[in-house]
């Protein structure tokens, strides 16, 4: 069934594991995703990007594709479409408008009190139509959408705030990860992450999950990190998958023949990630 974030991360974060947020670009990523989460008994996470939601053509269709594939493969393992790094409360709004379970306010770029001010709106709304909210301390490194950030690491002081006074169901305290392939090994503040979840007992949220060794997707599960978003690998995965069809058949133009591997390396890499972060066999 189609849920919020909200009973998944809790379960995960109480029996140490984590939810995969994959992020999907099209049909065939929702299909991926799906059939791999249904295979592997596994909650998991949709994440959409306001970018790759305007691709799709819409808030609006993207909930119609991830329901009715849903219907038709007969879902049984908790799924939520959620709004990945929400811009404004406008954006946050018109996703839960069109059906999105869980919306991300992203408001790190500003100050801490106008963060605060803006996801606590964004909160009274979404948890009013039971939709879940997770909002962000300190900047992922990297490019996501466009937007280029240097690493800046979450202060626990304001993530306190953060948790508190807007009263949000899962925070994403910045510490090292980036956006995209790391250059050499990641360098996660592991200290701050204990301390964070010492001080706000909320799910944390690891983003940049692609390219982390997985002796710190462990090491950040046993600091309560209770979701992680990949992206970049399951989009690696399936040029990969493509490039080689089409190199190896320069006369083949027929979608289905060169997208279906594509499509099938991202539902093998969602495997691998369920496995890897625990998630297999808890839906
Ligand atoms: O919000 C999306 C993620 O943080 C994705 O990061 O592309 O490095 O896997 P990634
Ligand atoms: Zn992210």
């Amino acid at each position: 069934p189609l849920v919020s974030m909200k009973e998944m991360l809790e379960k995960g974060k109480e029996n140490g594991y984590a939810v995969g947020q994959f992020n999907i670009n099209n049909l065939e990523y929702i299909q991926a995703i799906l059939q791999a989460a249904e295979e592997e008994k596994s909650p998991v996470i949709l994440g959409v990007s306001e970018g790759a939601g305007k691709y799709m053509g819409g808030f609006k269709v993207v909930v119609a594709m991830v329901k009715s594939l849903m219907e038709e493969y007969g879902t049984t393992v908790p799924v939520a479409i959620h709004l990945d790094h929400g811009s404004s409360y406008e954006k946050c709004e018109q996703a839960i408008e069109a059906g999105f379970t869980s919306v991300m306010i992203d408001a790190s770029h500003s100050p801490i009190d106008e963060n605060i001010a803006i996801t606590k709106k964004v909160v009274e709304l979404a948890h009013s139509r039971g939709v879940s909210v997770e909002a962000e301390v300190g900047t992922v490194g990297g490019e996501e959408d466009g937007v280029i950030g240097g690493i800046n690491y979450a202060d626990p002081k304001e993530c306190v705030r953060l948790v508190k006074e807007a009263g949000i169901d899962c925070l994403a305290p910045a510490l090292g990860s980036v956006h995209g392939p790391y250059q050499g090994e990641p360098n996660l503040g592991f200290k701050e992450m204990e301390e964070i979840l010492n001080l706000t007992q909320v799910p944390l949220v690891l983003h940049g999950g692609t390219g982390i060794p997985t002796k710190d997707i462990q090491k950040a599960i046993s600091f309560g990190t209770a979701k992680i978003n990949v992206n970049t690998e399951n989009q690696m995965a399936q040029a990969k998958a493509v490039r080689k069809v089409l190199d190896e058949k320069p006369n083949l133009y027929d979608p289905r023949k060169y997208l279906g591997p594509g499509t099938e390396a991202i539902k093998q890499t969602v495997i691998g990630k369920m496995r890897e972060f625990g998630s297999s066999n808890r839906a």
